[in-house]
């Protein structure tokens, strides 16, 4: 349960601002301020909740639990020991990464995006939403826009939206919803989270997802990546954001 009042260090060290003992030298220095106003009594108690302050010179707004989106960039990892490209949680700030400390600290990406693959990322440290999200049995639409290397035809749009099988199950999975876009490019609802599911189905048909830029996801339920959110950036989700992801996204024209 929320807690109504929380000590000044508990609160910076719960929002990712460093260990117990730093936060309070933090506060203790006069390098925190409290909606506004210096605080260095690390013991103070504040209600926490939409709290402003300042640590550092870092403007803050505590939120009990992190659900964040980013616009996931072509050439990152959604890993936090990637192999070969950085990782996306180095595009986050550190209290982000930091949050709750210990083992567990900080956010986690909602399923992962190939390194190539750009657009919507869900992160939380939510435990709970995460695993909802990722469950398969809560069948949350995901939309991926495809640009592929040969023409699209409607073939393969109803092949797609029929069921392929992939190599590694023999229950065909299908498309919840396919509309050709554009000569080479397809809009793919799916509500499952295979390895390369995407890639797969398309080269299931005799296609093949062009190598640059090639796969990008617009919209979780029906929370869209925002125009205004550029590759690398993220944002705190709203409350009517969490309600749009559990909504099935608008169908395409
Ligand atoms: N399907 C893929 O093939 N790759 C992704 O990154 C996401 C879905």
């Amino acid at each position: 349960m929320a807690k109504t009042h929380m000590q000044l260090q508990e609160i910076l060290f719960s929002q990712g601002f460093g260990t117990r003992r730093v936060c309070a030298g933090l506060v203790q220095q006069g390098l925190v301020t409290v909606a506004g106003e210096p605080c260095d009594e690390p013991s103070m108690d504040f209600e926490p909740k939409g709290l402003q302050f300042t640590a550092q010179g870092v403007a803050w707004e505590y939120h009990e639990k992190a659900y964040l989106m980013l616009h996931k960039p072509a050439g990152y990892e959604c890993s936090q020991k990637p192999s070969t490209y950085p990782s996306i949680y180095t595009l986050l700030p550190a209290p982000i990464r930091q949050r709750g400390g210990g083992a567990a600290a900080g956010v986690q990406a909602v399923g992962r995006l190939d390194q190539d693959t750009t657009g919507l990322l869900l992160l939380s440290d939510d435990g709970k939403f995460i695993h909802r999200m990722s469950s398969p049995k809560h069948h949350v639409p995901k939309v991926y826009e495809v640009t592929a290397k040969h023409p699209v035809d409607d073939k393969q749009v109803q092949k797609l939206l029929a069921g392929v099988v992939l190599d590694d199950d023999p229950k065909p999975v299908r498309a919840a919803a396919c509309v050709q876009t554009g000569e080479n490019r397809l809009s793919l609802t799916l509500t499952e989270g295979k390895y390369h599911q995407v890639k797969r189905m398309i080269a299931a048909v005799g296609n093949r997802v062009e190598d640059v830029a090639g796969l990008h996801r617009s919209c979780i339920g029906s929370l869209a990546l925002p125009d205004d959110l550029k590759p690398g950036q993220w944002r705190w989700l709203t409350a009517q954001d969490l309600l749009s992801i559990a909504a099935a996204p608008a169908a395409k024209a």
